[in-house]
């Protein structure tokens, strides 16, 4: 299941084969011999000869191309199995910034550079300057085909995105800033055992929002954590809140109590895992302070793998005057209880600064779910300057108060075109989560375009998941869709939605 072999077809530019590599959670064990644990780290090397027109990548701190098209790769820095990465393609690459370009198909290239000259490096110095300093050499990014199953996997010197973030805009560009994070988080201080695996996305989150906070001000980070937020909600409401899943420490072992690895990857160990994080520094209730810690902890544990006793332990001992308060043990807001209760966040940090963006959201989402429209208060609030995010967290509304009045999305759809025939993948999201919600079958096509378009499994999942639990007419939808693009998805992807929809697996 390691080793993708895309066909011409499955490519951007639909003229040559692609092959990529995927190896988080435990894919990498049937890519190469390995210790397949992100308990163990090691440095590589890597030759590899491909046909001519082709070109290879690795997640390595150096990279040589010899004669007879042979790559030759090294990683300097130890690191876990599942970070190691390879791409043999027909792939081009543009410098973006001092230590940064992209690599694409050639079809992409001038898109993929356009949405991210120049503001790679910002984001790097940030990082450097908040956790200490980026020991990985260069910082490129690799945009993937369309079947790529995440938003973005953070290999070593080399990021994999999907090419829906190629907005124009830069708006999707928070997966960026996620990704740069790893490189201290999860890259540099390993979670031990993926049933900790909230140490690696948990951290990730709180780095991302500071650097994002550095460069894009509170308000808007803030609207961008209250979408997590609002993920968070929907996959508890999905699974039940008492689920394993839903616990920041699960248990991984085959059976029946047992949790897969690649089962974790949903939102509990990223947003819950976030609030930890900001509890951890509301404790100690000084920013820069808290900053420090994060340095220091980076520095600390930097080339290893860690438990979160580690963690805490270190957190602990960093603030001798926390400990000796006895803040693991505050009633309700256990250390313990954190890791080991599943359920909703004992803390939820603060988001109100970004209220002053979300207000105008959640007002006019109110309007859209009356009886009888307001026609004219709707059309005196104005969309048009609203950022992405906003958009985003408008249609988060909307969603949750659906299924709105017979008519209104009808209305809504027609009004808002922005939204309705949006191009970003983001809102295209949204929309069919509407549209399914709603029943509006008239616009069932955008969610099988949607569906057809690209793989990402965040995306894929749910809408899969709101088409089977919906009327007999999106049933059939689901089954239409997944025959027609089931040999795109990544072998995961379709397990999981074959889940969904009562197919038997191989499992
Ligand atoms: N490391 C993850 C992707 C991943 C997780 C791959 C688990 C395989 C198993 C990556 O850093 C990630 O979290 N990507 C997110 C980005 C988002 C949170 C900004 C994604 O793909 O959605
Ligand atoms: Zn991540």
């Amino acid at each position: 299941p390691q080793v993708c072999w895309l066909s011409p077809e499955q490519t951007a530019g639909k003229q040559k084969p692609y092959m990529y590599t995927q190896g988080q959670a435990v894919l990498n064990r049937s890519f190469f011999p390995c210790f397949d644990t992100p308990s163990v780290k090691f440095t590589y090397s890597a030759t590899v000869k491909v046909p001519e027109g082709f070109t290879a990548v690795m997640s390595a701190t150096s990279w040589e191309k010899q004669k007879d098209n042979t790559f030759v790769f090294k990683m300097s820095q130890p690191i876990p199995s599942y970070l190691i990465a390879l791409v043999v393609g027909d792939i081009v690459s543009a410098d973006v910034g001092p230590r940064s370009r992209v690599w694409a198909e050639p079809c992409l290239i001038e898109a993929a550079k356009k949405e991210y000259d120049g503001v790679i490096e910002e984001f790097l110095v940030v990082g450097e300057k908040l956790f200490g300093p980026y020991v990985w050499g260069r910082y490129d990014i690799l945009f993937m085909p369309p079947s790529f199953p995440f938003g973005g996997m953070e290999n070593p010197c080399l990021t994999f995105v999907t090419p829906c973030l190629l907005a124009g805009d830069r708006s999707l560009v928070d997966v960026i800033i996620h990704e740069i994070s790893h490189s201290w988080f999860g890259n540099l201080v390993t979670n031990a055992s993926w049933g900790e695996f909230w140490l690696n996305e948990g951290f990730t989150m709180y780095a991302q929002r500071r650097i994002s906070t550095e460069v894009y001000g509170l308000p808007y980070t803030c609207l961008e954590a209250a979408t997590g937020r609002a993920l968070l909600r929907q996959h508890m409401d999905a699974t039940g809140e008492d689920h394993p899943l839903n616990k920041l420490r699960v248990v991984i072992e085959p059976g029946l109590w047992g949790i897969n690895p690649d089962d974790t990857y949903n939102e509990t160990p990223y947003e819950k895992g976030y609030c930890f994080v900001s509890y951890l520094a509301h404790l100690v209730g000084n920013q820069s302070k808290f900053d420090a810690f994060l340095q220091a902890y980076v520095n600390r544990f930097k080339f290893q793998s860690i438990t979160a006793d580690d963690t805490l332990g270190f957190f602990l001992e960093y603030f001798p005057e926390l400990k000796k308060k006895g803040v693991d043990s505050i009633p309700g807001f256990e250390f313990d209880r954190w890791l080991n209760t599943p359920g909703w966040p004992p803390y939820l940090p603060d988001l109100s600064p970004g209220q002053q963006l979300m207000r105008p959201a959640d007002e006019l989402a109110e309007l859209w779910a009356a009886d009888s429209l307001n026609m004219e208060a709707i059309e005196a609030v104005d969309i048009t300057g609203w950022r992405t995010y906003q958009l985003v967290y408008f249609l988060d509304q909307i969603l949750q108060k659906s299924p709105l009045p017979e008519g209104n999305v009808k209305r809504l759809s027609k009004m808002y075109p922005k939204i309705s025939k949006a191009q970003n993948a983001e809102l295209r999201l949204r929309w069919c989560q509407i549209v399914l919600k709603n029943n509006l079958e008239a616009e069932y096509s955008k969610v099988k375009d949607f569906l057809h378009s690209q793989g990402k499994q965040k995306y894929t999942l749910p809408l899969y998941r709101a088409m089977w639990g919906g009327s007999e007419a999106s049933r059939a939808l689901a089954m239409e869709t997944f025959s027609a693009t089931a040999p795109q998805l990544h072998v995961n992807v379709q397990n999981y939605v074959k889940k969904i929809l009562g197919l038997g697996t191989a499992e």
